[in-house]
C-alpha cells in the first residue's frame, strides 16, 4: 500500500493483527458513508488541530488514523512546505482517502506497529483514532519515529463516552454495546510515564443531537462503529428497538437526543537528546 511513501521514512508494513481484523472491516466498509456522519468527528479534528503549531516548518508529517483523509488535507494545508502522509489501518479507507486526494501519500498500517524508522518524523497527528489501541503502545511508538524535538497532537476517548447509549442499552439486554474508555486520569498518568513531555492533555464534553433512535444507529454505522446486535446476540428486532428508544428518551432535551464524548485533546514533545 506504500504508494509514494518517501523511503527516507517509510519500513515494510507489517500484517495486519488477527484481533484488529475486524476493526479494519468495519472501518473499510464505512469508507463510503463517513463523512455524511462525521459532524462531531469534524468538530473534534478542528478542536485538536488548533494545538498544531503555526511557527515549525515540519519536513515529514503524519496523520494516524486517517480515515477518509478530510483532516489530513487540512493538516496539509497547515504545513504547505511539508510531505503529509495519511495512514489507516482500513484499507478500504486510506484507498478512499488516495481517490478523494491524490497529491498525498497514503499507506495502511498499523498505529500500534508503526511502519516508519526512528526519528523521522517532526509532527504526528491524530484525531479520535488511537482509542482504538493501546495507549502504552501508542506512546512507545509514536516516540521512536518522532525526531527528538518532534511533537505528537492528538485527540482521543475517555470514559464516560456514550454513556447515554450505554445506559439505554443496559435497559435493553446485558451485551456490550459501547466500547468502554480509559478515565482522563488514568490516561493522563500514563503520558506521565512515557517518555514524552507533556504540554496540555485537556478533557472537553463534545455532544451532538439526534432527532430519534434510528438516525443515531444509523450514524452510528456510517461512521463504522457497530453498536447494535450481531446475529448470536439476537440482532435488532422492533420490540428491542421501541425498548431503546424509552430507555433514550429519558436523556431528550429541546434539542433532540444527546450522544456525549468525552473528549481528551493532548499535545506531547519529544524531548531534545542532550549531548
Ligand atoms: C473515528 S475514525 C477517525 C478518522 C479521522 N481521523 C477523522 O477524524 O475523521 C477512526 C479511524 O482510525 C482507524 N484506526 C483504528 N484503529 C487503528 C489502528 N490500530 N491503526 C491505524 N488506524 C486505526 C480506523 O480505521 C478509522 O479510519
Amino acid at each position: 500500500m506504500h504508494q509514494r511513501v518517501t523511503s527516507s521514512v517509510a519500513e515494510a508494513c507489517p500484517p495486519v493483527r488477527a484481533d484488529k481484523r475486524r476493526i479494519a472491516v468495519n472501518f473499510s466498509r464505512a469508507a463510503s458513508t463517513y463523512d455524511y456522519a462525521a459532524a462531531l468527528q469534524d468538530r473534534v479534528a478542528a478542536r485538536a488541530m488548533l494545538g498544531l503549531p503555526s511557527d515549525r516548518k515540519p519536513e515529514f508529517v503524519l496523520d494516524l488514523g486517517s480515515g477518509t483523509g478530510r483532516q489530513t488535507i487540512q493538516v496539509a494545508g497547515h504545513y504547505p512546505q511539508a510531505t503529509v502522509l495519511g495512514m489507516d489501518l482500513a484499507i478500504g479507507m486510506a484507498s478512499h482517502a488516495r481517490n478523494c486526494f491524490p497529491n498525498l501519500d497514503w499507506c495502511s498500517g498499523d498505529i500500534e506497529l508503526l511502519p516508519f524508522k526512528d526519528n523521522r518524523l517532526d509532527v504526528v497527528f491524530s484525531s479520535l483514532a488511537i482509542q482504538w489501541c493501546t495507549l502504552n503502545r501508542v506512546l512507545e511508538e509514536v516516540h521512536r519515529v518522532l525526531k527528538p524535538g518532534g511533537l505528537f497532537v492528538f485527540s482521543t476517548l475517555a470514559a464516560g463516552t456514550m454513556h447515554e447509549l450505554k445506559q439505554a442499552w443496559s435497559q435493553v439486554d446485558r451485551h456490550v454495546h459501547v466500547n468502554g474508555f480509559d478515565a482522563h486520569s488514568t490516561q493522563k498518568h500514563c503520558v506521565q510515564q512515557s517518555d514524552f513531555q507533556l504540554h496540555s492533555f485537556k478533557l472537553q464534553t463534545e455532544t451532538i443531537y439526534y432527532p430519534t433512535v434510528m438516525q443515531l444507529l444509523r450514524d452510528m454505522k456510517a461512521l463504522g462503529v457497530n453498536t447494535v446486535p450481531s446475529r448470536q446476540n439476537g440482532l435488532m428486532s422492533r420490540h428491542r428497538l421501541l425498548k431503546l428508544q424509552d430507555a433514550y428518551d429519558v436523556f431528550r432535551t429541546e434539542k433532540g437526543l444527546p450522544l456525549s464524548y468525552e473528549v481528551i485533546y493532548g499535545i506531547l514533545h519529544k524531548p531534545l537528546l542532550i549531548a
